[in-house]
């Protein structure tokens, strides 16, 4: 097997809690993944990557795992994980875990023990400081789920360190018992045959011995500074050495505040780390007018904003390192939603245009679950529909704390709550769309009944054929996963256009970001000509482009 199969592959991303529940008891399963395999092998992905199905009390649903080595009760067995497994193995399909490595549950042994005392052998698997001398936490770090990075433990008199929730205290990767215990128990994994690991929040795991207070945002808020910390390139050598060189595994970490010169440090291939990272800045909300309140009242890039950042990423990996290309996870609103348009009008359309723009740039696709069908964000418009950690605590924080009205804090969840994607899968217009026969964990989106699988496959034009197409294209033609990158017009306000070129192969790509029609530049104008790869409208011109339209153009020679 080639070693670097991944730089042609689409991955997949299943959110297990809300993919297809197998037992009716409202929470998606792993035989409801199983049971799905087929339509997953139809679509023409590559690999999946899993959510957490490790054992957990949910604090983030399944980010905050208490036993590594054992399955959620409520997804299934050991026996169902394997089944799973073999299935996707008999039908070309991949699995690739997620690791959450930063952090543990306040419910794992290791933290029940260190919690205990100060001379228990655990204690240094996790990080305790004493209080500062007014009490205060060690320092002005911030949980990203809200409120100081330090809880206080009365046990002992010290804070442990959580970057997220209160019930995910932070690993010490500092100490090598720890780090030899993770690099066992993904050899674990690796020896049942799973294919690959995807690393949470992995740029944050070594943390600078001197814990700085980090740099004021001038908003009340301080930027925590732990990321790319000092032994972070050391551990991910030590780990790959450990556990999976010599395997030909997919690996991806997810990198907050990485940027493309870092990247290669994380991805290069000579450095023995990983394939490729996510990093986050074309999803974080536009850099030029950032908000008070970070993600919650940042207002989204213009397209020139976009293009810059895409392009950036692009030319600056094209020799080194790799590129994902993603628009959509687990923790970002609908796509269509926020960068296409999600009216009755417009959402084929625009769901296909961002498909396009992202599925013919040079990188590893990444899908989320729903995202092939165009689902929306859900709109969900009481806080009591809410059930994300994340969600309610930033609620409570801005209402409470800061005083914003109500609706204005609502309007924000509206837009980028983690929740907005985390709504159960489509799969027909029956009772809860086919997701579960039983009261789903998380409201369903009322308009599964034009949105869902079974519509979607009847209908050659749904967007759910035109993401099997664009697949299809990078498994059919090397520009598509080789090609050399090149932006045109960067400028426009409206069109994202670029070329791709490999050998005599070239492509261009045109889309359009607006619902206006827009004429098309003389620069690109001329560039139209071979043969059309894929379109979302039927006929094509060259003088001007229609509402959210994208055309792929092949020429050869
Ligand atoms: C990552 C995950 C997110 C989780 C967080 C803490 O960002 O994608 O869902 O809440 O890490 O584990
Ligand atoms: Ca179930």
């Amino acid at each position: 097997m080639n070693k670097n199969w991944w730089k042609n592959a689409v991955v997949y991303q299943i959110y297990p809690r809300s993919f297809a529940d197998s037992n009716g008891d409202g929470v998606g399963d792993l035989r409801g993944i199983t049971g799905r395999m087929g339509y997953l092998k139809d679509l023409g992905i590559d690999v999946i990557w899993l959510s957490p199905v490790y054992q957990s009390p949910n604090a983030d649903n399944g980010y905050d795992i208490s036993d590594y080595r054992a399955i959620m009760p409520e997804f299934g067995t050991m026996e169902d994980f394997d089944e799973m497994l073999q299935t996707a193995h008999c039908h070309g399909i991949r699995i690739m875990m997620d690791m959450v490595l930063n952090h543990s549950s306040d419910e794992h042994p290791w933290f029940r023990e260190s919690r205990k005392s100060k001379d228990n052998p655990y204690r240094d698997y996790y990080i305790w400081k004493d209080p500062k001398e007014n009490g205060d936490p060690p320092n002005r770090w911030e949980s990203s789920f809200s409120g100081p990075a330090w809880t206080f433990d009365e046990t002992t008199g010290q804070y442990y360190l959580h970057l997220f929730a209160e019930k995910q205290p932070d690993l010490n990767w500092d100490n090598p018992s720890l780090r030899q215990e993770i690099y066992d128990m993904m050899k674990w994994w690796r020896d049942k045959g799973v294919d690959g690991f995807r690393f949470d929040v992995i740029s944050l795991i070594s943390k600078d011995p001197a814990f700085p207070e980090g740099e004021e945002l001038g908003n009340g808020y301080t930027a925590i500074t732990c990321a790319n910390g000092p032994r972070i390139h050391e551990y991910l050598k030590e780990m790959n050495a450990a556990v999976m060189e010599g395997y030909p595994l997919i690996t991806v970490g997810e990198c907050p505040m990485v940027d493309e010169e870092m990247a290669k440090l994380y991805s290069g291939e000579d450095r023995h780390e990983l394939n490729m990272i996510f990093h986050f800045e074309h999803v974080s909300g536009s850099r030029k007018n950032p908000g008070k309140y970070g993600k919650w009242d940042s207002p989204p890039m213009d397209l020139t904003e976009l293009k810059q950042v895409l392009s950036r990423w692009q030319y600056s990996l094209a020799e080194e390192g790799w590129n994902s290309i993603y628009l959509s996870n687990h923790d970002q609103p609908r796509c269509v939603s926020r960068f296409g348009n999600d009216s009755a009008e417009y959402r084929v359309l625009s769901a296909k245009m961002l498909a396009t723009a992202m599925h013919m740039l040079k990188g590893t696709p990444y899908i989320y679950q729903g995202e092939e069908l165009g689902m929306t964000n859900p709109a969900f418009d009481s806080i009591d529909l809410y059930q994300d950690v994340e969600s309610l605590n930033i609620y409570r924080e801005l209402t409470e704390e800061e005083g914003l009205p109500e609706s204005q804090v609502m309007d924000y969840l509206k837009k980028v709550s983690r929740d907005n994607a985390r709504t159960p899968m489509q799969w027909d217009g029956g009772k809860n769309a086919g997701f579960s026969s039983g009261t789903p964990w998380i409201r369903i989106n009322p308009n599964y009944v034009e949105i869902n699988v079974q519509k979607e496959q009847m209908d050659p034009d749904s967007v759910f054929h035109y993401y099997r197409k664009l697949i299809d294209l990078r498994h059919t033609y090397p520009v598509v996963a080789e090609g050399k990158y090149g932006l045109l017009l960067p400028d426009h306000p409206s069109i994202f256009a670029y070329t791709r070129s490999l050998g005599e192969e070239r492509l261009l790509v045109v889309c359009n970001f607006s619902k206006n029609i827009t004429d098309i530049p003389e620069e690109i104008r001329r560039e139209m000509s071979g043969r059309l790869l894929i379109a979302n409208y039927e006929e094509q011109g060259t003088d001007w482009l229609r509402p959210y339209e994208a055309a792929v153009w092949y020429r050869k020679g």
